[in-house]
């Protein structure tokens, strides 16, 4: 089996991970002091989001130099040195790969911007006006005039991030040559952004084409052929249709993908992301059972409930408050059990949850823009305020709680954005003390992945199917059987295991109640959830 098929990875945000130079901004020597405690853990991989010198109008999402650490991050060397003890501790190292657009400020924009005659200018998507009412992700039209040139440039994200042109060969030898050039440094690999979105058609408004996958292969070629590396792609658009093309290991594209469909379901449909509906717990579990069944033996799926972009999950489908253990074990445990490669978000592991924080706190570019788009809209303040507590990005890039201490032990000096104000109640220093904690109960995540092939190999078929009170799912590989067992509720439910699970009984190799034998007839205390085997 491929490494990678047994695999968890961590994902650090190290903007919000730990600062090690007292300036309020996470950084590199905050990773290096945390190595050992992402080893206890038990993840085999860090995924980094970007640390490329950058104005940080995304947070690093826009780059302006692809072969520079961003000195708010730290040095070459300091990254070299994280690269090099990862690796002594078998631990591997993937990057932010972020191509679809570059910074404002990067230098292929400045010539471009400046001179039609550049041979940057068409490493761009530049129209004489604005072609179409397309909308941005991040608010506002997809075109931008630019004075110089009196023309105006496509960006799919802020007017800070101009698309490039996939088109163009040359754009493309050049992302090729950053590829490589960090490949050869010894990195393990790529999580790529927004990749889908490189076989767009701004003309028609689409934004995901056949192309991507073109461009993916020539990628493949060109960087990763014979290479023992792992990339992942952020497929945003990805359908069970598309995802298995992107990974089947056959068409050489990418080693796996995330897709997003369940995490969007909690919106009404068509009107973005800020239009806020109850999440149906039966869809859910139908996604994931399209999802699952798409790539089975066909490609590699991601598992993943968070990450920079997401609200917390214990938030947002557990309860925060009074069973904010329970629940964050029971939902680790369902997507734990799935077959794909897990991530975990920084944070994740002790349960960290969603903030609501005075508008004037937020940091996020999308949220502020956001802010005024609805504003004019006629949204009220309340319906817009209900919209980042429960989706905004910030949510997730408050500081990690290492400990009780000011400003969560992330920083001697303030943060550059606040704090959780629940840090003295959850933090890592409580997590490590605690036999019982959310942070010891994905340790052994982890570690059933390590020691149980089928969680990897085998199949998938929904129990319980249509009872929207019970999350569970059945595995089965060569006659083996493994079944996972949740309340998705806050409630005592009464579960018949005899009507779906024919066999019985099981051996339990995790619950987060301590439960030591699975019966035929079993009340499921509020948000319980179990793993056994036969
Ligand atoms: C997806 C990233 O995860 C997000 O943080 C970013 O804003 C957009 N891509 C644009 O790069």
């Amino acid at each position: 089996m491929e490494w990678w098929k047994k695999a968890v990875v961590y994902q650090i945000y190290p903007m919000s991970f730990k600062d090690s130079n007292s300036d309020g901004i996470g950084d590199l020597g905050g990773v290096l002091e945390k190595v050992e405690y992402l080893k206890e853990l038990g993840v085999d991989i860090l995924w980094m989001t970007p640390i490329y010198e950058s104005p940080m109008d995304d947070n690093g999402y826009d780059i302006s130099d692809y072969y520079k650490i961003n000195p708010l991050f730290g040095t070459m060397e300091q990254f070299e040195m994280l690269l090099s003890v990862l690796h002594e501790r078998g631990m591997k190292l993937i990057m932010d790969l972020v191509v679809n657009h570059t910074s404002d400020e990067h230098p292929w924009f400045q010539e471009a911007r400046k001179d039609k005659n550049s041979k940057y200018h068409d490493f761009y998507i530049w129209k004489d006006k604005p072609i179409t009412d397309q909308k941005s992700f991040f608010s506002g039209s997809v075109w931008e005039y630019n004075e110089e040139t009196d023309e105006y440039y496509y960006h799919l994200f802020s007017r800070r991030q101009p698309d490039l042109n996939w088109d163009n060969p040359e754009v493309r030898k050049e992302v090729y040559r950053l590829i490589n050039w960090w490949l050869d440094k010894g990195i393990d690999g790529f999580r790529m952004d927004v990749i889908d979105l490189i076989g767009k058609i701004p003309e028609e408004c689409v934004m995901f084409g056949e192309k991507s996958h073109v461009y993916l292969q020539e990628m493949y070629r060109e960087c990763f052929e014979g290479r023992n590396v792992f990339t992942v792609g952020e497929t945003s658009f990805a359908t069970p249709i598309s995802a298995p093309l992107y990974s089947a290991k056959e068409r050489k594209e990418l080693t796996m993908v995330f897709g997003f469909e369940h995490l969007g379901l909690e919106e009404v449909r068509g009107n973005g992301k800020w239009d806020l509906k109850e999440l149906d717990v039966n869809e859910l579990k139908q996604v994931f059972k399209v999802w699952q069944n798409a790539l089975h033996e066909k490609g590699w799926n991601s598992l993943f409930w968070s990450n920079h972009d997401q609200p917390r999950i214990v938030s947002r489908m557990g309860d925060d408050k009074k069973y904010r253990k329970e629940s964050a074990k029971m939902l680790g445990m369902i997507l734990h059990g799935m077959q794909g490669t897990p991530y975990i978000y920084q944070g994740e592991e002790i349960g960290m949850t969603n903030v609501k924080f005075p508008l004037n706190e937020y940091k996020d570019v999308e949220t502020m823009n956001m802010v005024k788009e609805k504003q004019e809209d006629g949204w009220t303040m309340e319906k817009i305020m209900q919209g980042i507590y429960a989706k905004g990005r910030d949510n997730a890039r408050t500081p990690i709680q290492w400990n009780s201490e000011e400003y969560a032990g992330f920083s001697d000096h303030e943060p550059w954005i606040k704090v959780n104000p629940n840090y003295q109640e959850i933090n890592v220093e409580e997590a490590l003390k605690d036999p019982d904690s959310i942070f010891y109960f994905y340790q052994e995540l982890i570690q059933l992945r390590k020691k149980y092939d089928i969680i990897s190999t085998g199949d998938f078929e929904l129990l319980f199917e249509a009872d929207p009170r019970i999350f569970a799912y059945k595995r089965e590989h060569e006659g083996e059987t493994l079944v996972v067992l949740a309340n998705f509720t806050g409630e005592e439910i009464f579960c018949d295991c005899k009507q779906e699970i024919s066999w019985g009984r099981g051996e339990v190799l995790l619950s987060n109640y301590h439960r030591d034998k699975v019966d035929e007839q079993m009340t499921l205390r509020p948000y319980e959830g179990l793993i056994f085997i036969r």
